[in-house]
């Protein structure tokens, strides 16, 4: 099976958590591309989505799903994203596709985390993936400092101004041991908007598509 095709498997295993919710909240990523496809056909079902990313929005909007403003529903029943790296107590690492502000938010505010990833997402230790860091365009460079002083390579992604209009610094070399630890470190630099590990708010279920089999933990 090709890694679009495990994505697709995933995404089509996600489906059972949406039955009979009215309201999703969806992120962002060509596995959850595979899961709005799927969405089109319990459109009649579906109230509508809050969405993490501009980019979702347009895909909802075009198979019919109305788009909903996170403001204006009260919380939401379940959210289903993507990863870019997962470890065994469903802490992930987001923000490869840069919308990881949102995608944090959205998971926040729902009582039901449904990540979705294929093999190569899952990992024992986080930190091989690089890791996303949003901030804010001034800070940039204050916060790569700090950063190194954290023991990371961090590299400014090219080209890349998120839906918040701020810059992505991406950190290699961490073998993150704590999760929750650096999470609230790197949160609390100034400039920084939000960083991509999902440690606090882990997920509420993982599923990845292994070969022809979906494991869940
Ligand atoms: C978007 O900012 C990310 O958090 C994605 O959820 C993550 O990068 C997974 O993307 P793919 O499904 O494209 O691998």
């Amino acid at each position: 099976m090709t890694q679009d095709e495990l994505k697709q498997k995933v995404a089509e295993a996600a489906l059972p958590y949406i039955k009979d919710v009215p309201i999703i909240g969806v992120g962002t990523g060509s596995t959850v591309t595979h899961f709005i496809n799927f969405l089109a056909d319990f459109r009649a079902d579906i109230e509508g989505a809050v969405s993490s990313s501009i980019k979702t929005t347009e895909h909802l909007k075009k198979i019919g799903i109305p788009v909903l403003e996170l403001n204006d529903v009260n919380g939401l029943d379940v959210y289903v994203d993507g990863a870019d790296e997962v470890n065994p107590r469903r802490q992930c690492i987001k923000g490869g596709g840069a919308a990881l502000t949102r995608e944090k938010i959205i998971a926040a505010a729902s009582k039901k985390f449904v990540c979705i990833a294929d093999e190569s997402k899952a990992v024992d230790v986080l930190g091989k993936f690089p890791l996303p860091v949003e901030v804010i365009p001034m800070a940039r460079s204050y916060v790569a400092r700090e950063l190194v002083k954290l023991g990371g390579q961090p590299i400014w992604r090219q080209n890349c101004i998120t839906d918040n209009s701020c810059e992505i610094l991406d950190v290699h070399n961490l073998s993150i041991v704590d999760p929750v630890a650096l999470e609230i470190l790197i949160n609390a630099i100034p400039g920084v908007v939000t960083v991509g590990l999902f440690a606090q708010r882990a997920a509420d279920v993982v599923l990845i598509s292994k070969g022809n089999d979906i494991v869940t933990y």
